[in-house]
Formats: structure tokens, C-alpha cells, sequence
């Protein structure tokens, strides 16, 4: 059994309303009943983020927000804190998404802004980095990696960044239904972990999680968890029914 426990995550992105959201973690848990060894989350829309917090309230589903703001409170009309996510009932967030990085002009300045913003809160965040396919194609991968981490845990302690969970999502692979191989998640893993090492050193980087996601499906999760470096799955469109949700946290355990 590997070490580091498995994380599967689903991100419904703006999907669901507040019904059909309950509907789906009930059954989600229903389904499951119980699971060992591996940490569930779901991560509805802002909107229905206190009802499914409040559902799943002293169940093994943990909540998330999609997204945060840095500051607390104040006149950022549209915005949400960090705080009004703890009240809700959310243990974790994630952030900077490629969504949010191509639609939403998020960069890695203020991907560190939420990150940090998130820790000081107590909040658990689940950083994403990712190609795009040119920057694929053009071999330059390595080196946008390399920045995203960089540039979103610049200032971080070691001890803050282990309460993080990294999330490796190649542009390219999110919601087109074609899946990195194995071969190529593993690599990206490994070096994500690599440079996790030189900034923060060797033992935390071997404890961070790092998950996969892009086109994750009841299918080839098992054959991507199996890998040495994969340490779970954030899920989109897959996680959007339970029996394909459900498999994926099987192929987990
Ligand atoms: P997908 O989305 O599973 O639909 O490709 C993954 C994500 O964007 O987190």
C-alpha cells in the first residue's frame, strides 16, 4: 500500500443546483457507505456549499470552495472569504484552477495571494498547475511547471507547504476526454515532487500529495492511482454521477 493516503476530489465546477447537488452526495454516500484509507472530497458552487456542508456534516466527505479571496472582508463586491468558507462548514479550497487562470486572468502572483490567504485561515488548499498542449508540443512543460510551483508557494514555509495538496492538471486533458498516459502523469509527478524537494526538502516533498486530473474517468483511474508518484484524482465531468464517482474512489482504496 502506498504511503501517502489517496485523495480523490470532485470539482462540479458550475454544475448543480442545491437539489440536485444533495441528490448527488447522497448518492455518493449511500453508494460508499464506507471507505477506508482514502480522503473524499466534493466541491460544489459557492451556492450550495453550506447545504452540502450541513449533509455531509460527520460523514468521511470532506467540503470545498472552487475558489476564495485573499482578503478577509470588505468592498470586493462578488467575492468570498476565506472565513465565510470555514463558516460554511468547507475544510478546503482549490485554487487557481486552470479555469480560472485562462478565463479569469488568475496568475501565479495571486494564486500565492489565495494559497497563503487559505493557510492562515485553516483551510486545506488544492493548488493547481498544468500545460497548456503548445506548451506541451513545444517541450517548454518543464519550465511553466516549474514557474506555477514556484511562483504559487514563493515565500511559503516548509511546514505550510506540506499542508498542501499540489493538483497536476495538463490543460490539454480537462474535459476533452483525452487522459495523459500514465507515463506522462507519473513524469510530471516525479518532477513536481523534485522541485518540491529543492525548495522545501526531500521530507516534504515526500509528503505532499500530488493528484492527477484531466479526464479522470471510472476507467483509467485505477491504472493512473496505481502509479508510484499519483497520490489521487481531481475529478470534473466524472465526478458529476455517483457510480462513475464512486469507481474512481474504489480504484483508490
Ligand atoms: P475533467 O476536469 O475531469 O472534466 O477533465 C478536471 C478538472 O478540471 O478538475
Amino acid at each position: 500500500m502506498k504511503k501517502r493516503i489517496p485523495v480523490i476530489a470532485g470539482n462540479w465546477k458550475m454544475n448543480m443546483t442545491v437539489q440536485q447537488g444533495v441528490e448527488l452526495v447522497n448518492g455518493i454516500f449511500y453508494g460508499l457507505r464506507f471507505v477506508k484509507d482514502v480522503d473524499v472530497i466534493i466541491a460544489p458552487p459557492f451556492t450550495s456549499l453550506y447545504k452540502i456542508s450541513e449533509v455531509l456534516r460527520d460523514t468521511y466527505i470532506s467540503v470545498a470552495a472552487q475558489n476564495l479571496h485573499w482578503e478577509d472582508k470588505g468592498a470586493f463586491t462578488g467575492e468570498i472569504s476565506p472565513s465565510f468558507i470555514k463558516d460554511v462548514g468547507a475544510s478546503y479550497v482549490i485554487i487557481g484552477h486552470s479555469e480560472r487562470r485562462q478565463y479569469f486572468g488568475e496568475t501565479d502572483e495571486t494564486v500565492n495571494k489565495k494559497i497563503r490567504a487559505a493557510l492562515q485561515h485553516g483551510l486545506t488548499p488544492i493548488f493547481c498547475v498544468g500545460e497548456t498542449l503548445s506548451e506541451r508540443e513545444s517541450n517548454q512543460y518543464h519550465q511553466i511547471l516549474s514557474a506555477q510551483i514556484h511562483g504559487g508557494l514563493v515565500g511559503l514555509s516548509a511546514v505550510e507547504v506540506e499542508h498542501i495538496i499540489v493538483a497536476y492538471e495538463p490543460v490539454w486533458a480537462i474535459g476533452t476526454g483525452v487522459t495523459a498516459s500514465t507515463q506522462q502523469a507519473e513524469e510530471a509527478h516525479l518532477m513536481i515532487r523534485n522541485l518540491l524537494a529543492q525548495n522545501f526538502g526531500a521530507y516534504i516533498a515526500d509528503e505532499v500529495r500530488i493528484l492527477y486530473g484531466g479526464s479522470v474517468n471510472a476507467k483509467n483511474a485505477k491504472e493512473l492511482l496505481s502509479s508510484e508518484n499519483i497520490d489521487g484524482a481531481l475529478v470534473g465531468g466524472a465526478s458529476l454521477k455517483a457510480d462513475d464517482f464512486i469507481q474512481i474512489i474504489k480504484a483508490a482504496t
